[in-house]
Order: structure tokens, then C-alpha cells, then sequence
């Protein structure tokens, strides 16, 4: 699989009942399996959309504030790093825990999915 960078989001809406919506036709970057998209939102702080399989639910949506002491990570290869300030915490791109001392996975976020539009929990 390539790597792609993450990229800033388009298509992106806050409903009234707090959920946000992300328009999957105008986010191309996740049409392809490895994609990632970030956006930050008012409830949880800086996500990401991460496409994981070519399925209509294939996404995962994480928390990118690592689970040691909340320092952003960023994405690296294929997965995310928790850089200085942080302290080298790594983890795949779905989330997962690979490297530590952070003993947790990135955080999911529930949310929904079709193949037009993905709605953030
Ligand atoms: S804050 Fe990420 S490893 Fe410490």
C-alpha cells in the first residue's frame, strides 16, 4: 500500500444535533484504502477519517491526541507517531497500538457510513 499524506478536509458540516458529516465524494483521498483525512471538531479536537477497506463501512475514526499525554499525533508511513513533545509513541492507521509507552489505542469514534456521506458520532 502507498502512502498518502493526510490531508485537510472539504465537504465538512456540524449539524444541530452536534454530529458532523464528511462528504465522501468531495474527500477523494478516501476513496483509496490507506487515505486519511483530518478535521478538527468542536467535540473531540482533531480526528481523522482513516480509509481501512474498500467496504462502504470501511473507515475508522480516531482521536489523533495520543492516550499517554495527549500530544497530537501525526501521521508517518502508514500509521501515526507521536513526535516531540510527545514521546515516540506509535500507532498503525487504524489506531492500533504498535510502539510504546502509550498502553492504549488512539481512541475511536463511532460513526456512520454510506457511500456518499460518513456521519461522525
Ligand atoms: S504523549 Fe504520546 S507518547 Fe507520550
Amino acid at each position: 500500500m502507498a502512502t498518502m499524506p493526510a490531508v485537510a478536509a472539504t465537504g465538512v458540516k456540524t449539524l444541530k444535533n452536534g454530529k458532523t458529516t464528511v462528504d465522501l465524494v468531495a474527500n477523494k483521498v478516501l476513496a483509496q484504502v490507506g487515505g486519511a483525512l483530518e478535521l478538527p471538531i468542536k467535540k473531540y479536537g482533531k480526528v481523522a477519517v482513516v480509509r481501512t477497506s474498500k467496504g462502504v463501512k470501511g473507515f475508522s475514526v480516531i482521536n489523533l491526541a495520543c492516550p499517554h499525554a495527549f500530544v497530537t499525533v501525526k501521521r508517518s508511513g502508514n500509521g501515526w507517531v507521536c513526535s516531540p513533545p510527545g514521546h515516540g509513541s506509535e500507532f498503525l492507521l487504524n489506531g492500533k497500538l504498535k510502539v510504546p509507552p502509550a498502553t492504549t489505542d488512539l481512541k475511536a469514534i463511532k460513526f456512520t457510513a454510506n457511500s456518499k456521506l460518513l456521519t461522525i458520532n
